[in-house]
């Protein structure tokens, strides 16, 4: 249903929208010349008024002596049905209300601002219509202001840093918040709201970061080119959406599906998509058995890929990732990345004949790029380096952009700026022509354009397990569902299995690593130890990872703090089976689980991996307990999770 306004034009103007369950409402208002928006939840303020504008370079703010030319308003309520992930319904519920602006003297310029109240977030974005004389625009700023109480607490990551999104995330208040941010910040209010700022549908724009003013409110810092411009866009253009996740918990928020709401449908078929567990030559690299560059530990040859095809079959897994296949890892990879050589394997490494074998063996390759951030480099192979991979029935890739900065016309760029999204979405657009996925380390973050794409399947975009051996403390991971995660799936290399080793130690128990399966959500999840320990030291665990689905119906938290602990429960896509996971931080404690989510009338054979009393991250991560009980939607049982640890649970529905 669209209202709309009679044509006026005012120079004032006031509207409240609410959302479909009237909880939320946003308020905006035109006045001295100025766009401001106002949110409150349960009539308590969620975000004070805040400013609204965008300026272009060499103009006047594009806000800026405006008028109201009209408005409208529009009911939205659609079911959308996911192919993969954490949820197969997402909601897309809300009223809209438009606002038509312009300037009312010359050059007389308009603009749209787009407002979509959801009963559990407010969206907003700009739009510049095609309009006389003004067909290209260089952004300099974008003026959108969130103006959250100072006293709140926020988690963050800073932004413009050399390791991209991968840091530890640092508890602060608010008004204490020095240089930018990245998204999704999340923040936790006195009167009681946990909130995400974030973004959506990040298309040909530079990133939002988020930064204090000198009134101490938020607003976006768009990540600038090398020119300093913040984009150069062709009209008509619309911005990314502005997204404010709003929740009355912390567990509550990790199920806000907004994002991918607010992005298109998908425009091709995609059917051919399928979610993906793998295993690879990969952390022996980590643990200093093996090379990338080759030499004699190479550890993409030939012989070594056939092994690990083999040991897949026997762990039931589909998988197979090849790193450090190709010409070009000689010496320091990290600065010589313009020698990477796409189609060109190394002499010890025949691609074809891996190829075939897994093939033959029903086994999945995941190809690797790792680019460095040599952008210029890698596109001129890009579609050569795809081919090459198709045309051995190749349909995965993991790509990396491992470098502090992209070059890309041979230009230092952020990754995150409008020049590297649009690289990112060049590939992602490339390969679902060539029929296939991506997962994407070092990636632009997840804005839910995996609804329009949805074989962009991963990315990591946060520190992960490569981390390990000292620089991840246990409260990491249970600060990422409430804050990366609201971002997306990400490919966080769980399943790290030999704690002890002596090259990287890992901060937590072995009942913790299940557990990640379930908690860090990935349409490609890697089970990331070397496949041999899984199989001489581990059977019994691993039976979890062969099991775990990675493609679920439902996803349930059912308890948690943010950077304390996380419980989420998840339905297999595929079978009536549910998989519950728990992480606590440096400290253990005991949780009640209720199983009220369990379909009534059904027993559920339950396989629990649980932390024994005497386990600790420290020094017995490996004291796990493994048993077996049958679970019905009336039961309850107490479960401890020791310091750094964790637990996994597989129900099976008993037909
Ligand atoms: C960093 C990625 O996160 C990691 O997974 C990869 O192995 C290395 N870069 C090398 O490409
Ligand atoms: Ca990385």
């Amino acid at each position: 249903m669209v209202k709309w306004a009679s044509v006026f034009h005012r120079k004032k103007f006031e509207k409240s929208v609410s959302s479909p369950d009237k909880s939320i409402c946003c308020n905006v208002v035109l006045r001295n010349n100025q766009l401001i928006y106002q949110v409150t939840k349960n009539n308590k303020l969620v975000i004070n008024e805040s400013r609204l504008g965008i300026s272009i370079c060499g103009e006047q703010l594009i806000a800026n002596k405006i008028m109201l030319v009209r408005y409208q308003e529009k009911r939205h309520r659609e079911s959308i049905s996911m192919p993969w992930g954490e949820d197969e319904v997402i909601n897309n519920d809300y009223n809209e209300l438009t606002v038509f602006l312009s300037e009312y003297q010359p050059p007389y310029r308009i603009m749209t601002i787009r407002f979509r109240i959801f009963n559990n977030a407010v969206a907003f974005r700009y739009e510049i219509p095609p309009q006389p004389k003004f067909s290209q625009v260089s952004i300099k700023d974008e003026v959108t202001e969130f103006n959250i109480d100072p006293n709140s607490i926020a988690w963050k990551i800073p932004a413009y840093q050399p390791d991209r999104y991968e840091y530890n995330y640092e508890k602060v208040n608010l008004s204490s918040i020095t240089g930018s941010v990245h998204t999704p910040l999340t923040i936790k209010t006195p009167n009681g709201f946990y909130l995400s700022l974030h973004e959506a549908a990040l298309y040909n724009y530079g990133s939002a970061t988020i930064k204090l003013n000198n009134e101490r409110h938020l607003i976006t810092d768009i990540t600038p080119l090398s020119d300093g411009t913040k984009a150069h866009v062709l009209l008509p253009f619309q911005t990314p959406w502005r997204l404010v996740m709003i929740a009355e918990s912390a567990i509550e928020l990790t199920t806000n599906r907004t994002m991918y709401a607010l992005n298109d449908p998908p425009k091709m078929d995609f059917s051919w998509v399928k979610t993906l567990k793998f295993i690879g030559i990969w952390w022996a690299m980590y643990v200093g058995e093996w090379t990338w560059a080759k030499g004699e530990r190479h550890g993409a040859t030939t012989e070594h890929a056939k092994e690990y095809i083999d040991a897949a079959v026997r762990l039931g897994i589909s998988g197979v990732l090849i790193e450090g296949w190709n010409e070009g890892w000689e010496g320091d990879w990290l600065q010589n990345g313009v020698n990477n050589q796409f189609t060109q394997p190394t002499p010890d490494f025949d691609l074809e004949a891996v190829a075939s074998y897994a093939r033959k063996r029903g086994v999945e390759i995941v190809g690797h790029h790792e680019t460095v951030g040599f952008i210029d480099n890698y596109e001129k192979q890009l579609e050569s380096a795809y081919n090459y991979y198709a045309a051995n029935g190749i349909n995965y890739i993991k790509t990396g952009y491992a470098g502090s900065m992209m070059l890309i016309n041979g230009r230092k760029e952020f990754h995150h700026s409008q020049l590297g999204v649009n690289h990112y979405q060049k590939t992602v657009e490339l390969a679902a022509k060539k029929h296939i996925c991506l997962d994407i380390h070092e990636p632009i973050k997840g804005t839910g354009i995996e609804r329009t794409w949805p074989n962009l399947l991963s990315r990591e975009g946060a520190r992960g397990q490569e981390y390990e051996g000292g620089a991840i403390a246990p409260s990491h991971a249970c600060i990422l569902p409430y804050t990366r995660l609201l971002s997306g799936g990400m490919d966080y290399t769980s399943g790290i299995f030999d704690l002890e080793n002596n090259v990287k130690r890992i901060a937590t128990t072995l009942a913790r690593q299940l557990a990640y399966f379930v908690v860090i959500y990935s349409g490609m999840q890697m089970a990331a130890d070397r496949p041999f320990i899984y199989e001489e030291r581990f059977k019994q665990e691993f039976e979890f990872i062969k099991n775990v689905p990675t493609n679920f119906s439902k996803s349930i938290p059912l308890a948690g703090e943010i950077g304390e602990y996380y419980v989420v429960a998840r339905k297999d896509r595929e079978k009536d089976n549910w998989y519950i996971g728990g992480i606590t931080d440096e400290n253990g404690r005991t949780l009640h689980l209720k199983f009220d989510f369990l379909e009534e009338g059904k027993a559920y054979s339950a396989t629990i991996y649980s932390d024994a009393d005497n386990a600790h991250y420290r020094d017995e991560p490996f004291a796990i307990t493994i048993r077996n009980m049958k679970i019905s939607h009336n039961d309850s049982i107490d479960i401890y999770l020791a310091p750094g640890g964790g637990f996994a649970i597989e129900l099976k529905k008993i037909s």
